[in-house]
């Protein structure tokens, strides 16, 4: 048997990727934490560009979590100017590529400069067509599920919304952007098997991907691996496998 190649038809449409090993790719090389997100970016742009080519429609890249702010300070200060390097260098790229830039997190402790570039990224891509790039920025799944359920309740406070008839729907509405899709791969690089606070809510039904290779090594084949591998799982939402093929019959 040869290869299993990639079956158009079953790409996932949403994917989220962990994009973990920077800093132990850089230690095994004799090289600084910084240097391993540096050559982090430069996967982050070919996957980017693959994500696209093989049809996905939306691609979520955990770029920064809440507990990161607890980084060493000159870390903090160039992931960030990294974010900000990939905006204004990107952007064209973007743009020709028909990309839609979204973020989600609490941006309010972005530094000025960073939540400007990306608000005009945003603005300017609005409308894209080909997939979404949604950036994870001081993101914390915990904290989403919280600001969610403030908005709620000051809802119910002005009679909004009725305690009694709240169901997954409507609490989902409430969430950082209820119009993407929940990610139905989730990709984690750098060997660790857990899901480090990202996407709680919307990772339930999710398949999950870990991989060996370090971020900064992540490149199309890789990518292609993980869809591969997708491929090959049956997702089953809590049916039987039974139910799956059935339905798969009749629909
Ligand atoms: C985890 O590696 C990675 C991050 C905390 C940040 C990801 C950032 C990039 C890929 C750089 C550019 C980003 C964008 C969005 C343009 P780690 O440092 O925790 O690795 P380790 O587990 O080996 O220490």
């Amino acid at each position: 048997m040869g290869d299993p190649s990639l079956r158009p038809d079953r790409i996932p449409r949403h994917v989220a990727v962990i994009m973990d090993g920077n800093g132990r790719w850089a230690q095994q090389r004799g090289r600084s934490r910084i240097e391993g997100h540096r050559e982090g970016l430069e996967a982050v742009r070919a996957i980017v560009r693959a994500a696209g080519d093989f049809g996905v429609e939306v691609l979520t890249l955990y770029a920064f979590s809440l507990e990161n702010w607890n980084r060493p300070q000159a870390e903090v200060t160039e992931l960030m100017r990294l974010l900000d390097h990939y905006l204004e260098v990107e952007l064209e790229e973007v743009m020709r590529n028909d990309i839609e830039v979204r973020v989600v997190g609490r941006l309010d402790r972005v530094p000025l400069g960073v939540r400007k570039r990306l608000e005009e990224a945003i603005e300017r891509t609005r409308g894209g067509r080909a997939m979404k790039l949604v950036f994870a920025l001081s993101y914390g799944g915990r904290a989403e599920i919280v600001d969610a359920a403030r908005k709620l309740l000051r809802d119910a406070e002005l009679g909004k919304v009725d305690p009694e008839r709240l169901d997954e729907k409507t609490f989902a509405a409430y969430l950082y952007d209820p119009e993407l899709p929940d990610p139905d791969l989730l990709i984690r690089t750098g060997a660790e098997c857990r899901v480090s606070n990202f996407l709680l809510w919307q990772i339930a039904y999710s398949e999950i991907y870990v991989t060996e290779t370090m971020w900064p090594d992540f490149r199309e084949a890789n990518l292609r691996d993980a869809l591969i591998d997708y491929q090959s799982r049956e997702r089953r939402f809590g049916l039987t496998s039974e139910q799956v093929r059935d339905g798969r019959e009749s629909g």
